[in-house]
């Protein structure tokens, strides 16, 4: 099968970049470069190389590396941040340190003929997430598309076919990604013959191989995951050897252990118990407030849960292997790629699992797959609607949507909100906790801006958004204050903990959120909606922030514009329960932020 090789230099985006070219129809495949020694006979079966983006710098000493004589091997290149900085620096062009680097959409102007950028029109909206840039250009190449900011946007040696690009073609707010990876598969002659009836296929075979005579037991979340693995699993191994087990945490959606237990029967999953480990889990999480402690916390906690269940059920350890429904990002966006910054820990990547799958106790079969992949199989499956369509909700659910215990403001908060009163002549306000966001391929614990307006120009908003992120290192997020136009004077926070109360407060919160979005019709029209719990307030009690973003696989997110009179009836319920103070509306988009606030 004709295939392109992806080098992953570490960034979020190198799985991205395969699993685009796996659905124009070509296989890809990541390869490693360190592990990369003899590059012509390695790379000898592949139609063409992309070198991925990645969270160093050329100029770092242990920065990732290829033998230069894949630039001899004949076979069309094409870089990609990172990758582009890589191959110029590597081929005697100038590369500079950045200075505050170029984070977000930028306008792409053609500027020269090129075979890559067939068809992309003269102007475009280009998606950029870099720190250094390229100054000069090696011997063979030349320029053929700029931003403002960015002379080298686009480069190339048509002669030699090698390409590079500093802004990411693979991310969907490229306009013209999609047609820049055509046309390099063009350059490369690579046949199409990828789909995912092979996948599910060859998966199949996978599962087999891997479990033998075992059976798997399977985590089940009754998200979208769990559920197509649980499956395809039972597919693979017949419904006798796989077994699901539900763990309340007290952590999931108001009546969510109820609900997807009802719908999972209902769609024929009989092989599945339930068991409620609340107290457990929420004793654990008592006095946890740092996220990523948060994470191992409840990764370590469904894991003992889970030996517990296994041994009450009295399973032989050497019969049964552990099941998960992990997908793509989950495994990248933990550093699951050896060169990969670590952004979150997710709860099935903690590191008793790690040792476990290093002794292939574990079966994944969805590790390969981004959500809409994850959809699709679940449809090839014959899963119904409602469950396919369920927006994804994170494994340690509502656990990392409270904000625990509060962090002073940044020592530069006066000049911040000075040059935002300066530059959009409206309050902002430094707000006193931090957030989890992800820049340049490296994880940020930073603090969010809340700002004040009664426009709902989110075009608008959105260039503030980013601006303000850009410009200062000390913020990671912007919130729109959606109950006032008019800024408090002071705001505080409270040590907030984790507490019983906190957590139902959060469920009746999110339910009322949810059922006005499935009234007014807006279910599908978003990706995910995370609502998030925050001790932040002028005179006492919390705020809510709403986090609706769309997106198509969850590397790169935006936020959501929802019509007005969704924001009217939120706000006028939210503001009925008396410990919410404000109500925020998230309008940053990933990157700079996650989805999830932790
Ligand atoms: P972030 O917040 O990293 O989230 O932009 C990307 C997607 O992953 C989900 N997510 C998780 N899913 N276990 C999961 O199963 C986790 O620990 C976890 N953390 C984040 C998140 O909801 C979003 O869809």
């Amino acid at each position: 099968m004709d295939k392109i090789a992806v080098l992953d230099f570490g960034g979020q985006y190198a799985h991205l970049i395969a699993n685009r070219i796996r659905r124009l129809g070509v296989f890809a495949e990541i390869l490693i470069p360190q592990n990369l020694v003899d590059v012509e006979n390695e790379l000898k079966d592949y139609c063409g190389v992309i070198l991925s983006g990645g969270p160093q710098s050329v100029f770092e000493k242990n920065s990732p590396k290829i033998d230069s004589a894949i630039f001899e091997i004949g076979k069309p290149i094409l870089g990609i941040c990172y990758g582009l900085q890589f191959l110029v620096h590597a081929l005697g062009g100038k590369v500079r340190k950045g200075k505050g680097g170029e984070y977000g959409k930028a306008e792409l102007k053609i500027s020269g003929k090129s075979k890559l950028l067939t068809a992309v029109p003269k102007k475009s909206t280009a998606w950029m997430s870099h720190g250094d840039e390229v100054v000069d250009l090696p011997e063979g190449f030349i320029k053929t598309a700029s931003t403002e900011s960015c002379e080298f946007a686009a480069v190339e040696n048509s002669a030699k076919e090698i390409f590079g690009l500093q802004f990411h073609p693979e991310v969907l707010h490229t306009d013209a990604g999609e047609m820049i990876l055509k046309n390099f598969l063009k350059i490369t002659k690579a046949k199409k013959s990828w789909d995912l009836n092979k996948f599910l296929k060859s998966e199949i075979s996978k599962i087999k191989k891997q479990v033998g005579k075992r059976k798997v037991f399977l985590l089940v979340s009754g998200g979208v995951d769990s559920t197509v693995a649980f499956a395809l699993l039972e597919k693979a191994l017949g419904k006798k050897n796989v077994f699901g087990l539900m763990v309340d945490t007290g952590l999931m959606r108001q009546g969510e252990a109820d609900e997807v237990s009802k719908s999972l029967r209902k769609a024929g999953f009989d092989n599945l118990k339930i068991i409620n480990e609340r107290k457990h889990f929420l004793a654990a999480l008592a006095n946890i407030t740092d996220p990523e402690e948060k994470r191992r916390v409840i990764g370590r906690v469904f894991l003992k849960v889970q030996r517990k269940a296994l041994k009450r059920l009295r399973f032989n350890p050497r019969e049964w292997l552990l099941g998960q429904g992990t997908i793509y990002p989950d495994t990248i966006e933990s550093a699951g790629t050896s060169n990969s910054a670590k952004i979150k820990t997710h709860h099935n990547r903690v590191e008793e699992i790690e040792a476990m799958i290093e002794k292939g106790l574990i079966v994944e079969p969805l590790a390969g797959l981004y959500k809409d992949e994850v959809r699709e199989v679940g449809k090839k499956l014959k899963l119904s609607k409602k469950l396919i369509e369920r927006h994804p909700f994170p494994g340690p659910g509502l656990g990392v949507r409270i904000i625990c215990g509060a962090s002073n403001k940044p020592k530069t908060t006066n000049k911040i909100e000075t040059e935002i009163k300066r530059k959009w002549k409206l309050t902002g306000k430094v707000l006193p906790i931090q957030s989890v966001g992800v820049q340049g391929d490296s994880r940020s614990f930073a603090h969010p801006v809340a700002i004040y307006t009664a426009s709902r120009d989110f075009e608008k908003l959105e260039e503030i958004s980013t601006w303000l992120v850009n410009k200062f290192p000390e913020i990671n997020r912007v919130v729109l204050c959606l109950n006032s136009a008019k800024a408090p004077r002071i705001f505080q926070s409270s040590f907030a903990k984790m507490t019983n109360s906190r957590v139902e407060l959060l469920q009746t919160a999110d339910a009322i959120v949810n059922k006005i979005l499935v009234a007014q019709k807006l279910y599908l029209k978003v990706w995910q909606f995370p609502v998030v719990l925050a001790p932040v307030f002028e005179k006492e009690g919390e705020s809510i922030i709403l986090r609706p973003v769309n997106s198509a696989e969850a590397m790169t997110a935006n936020f959501a514009r929802l019509p007005k009179t969704f924001f009217s009836a939120v706000v006028a319920k939210l503001k009925k329960l008396p410990e919410i103070e404000n109500i925020f509306l998230d309008i940053t988009n990933k990157p700079p932020a996650t989805i999830e606030w932790e």
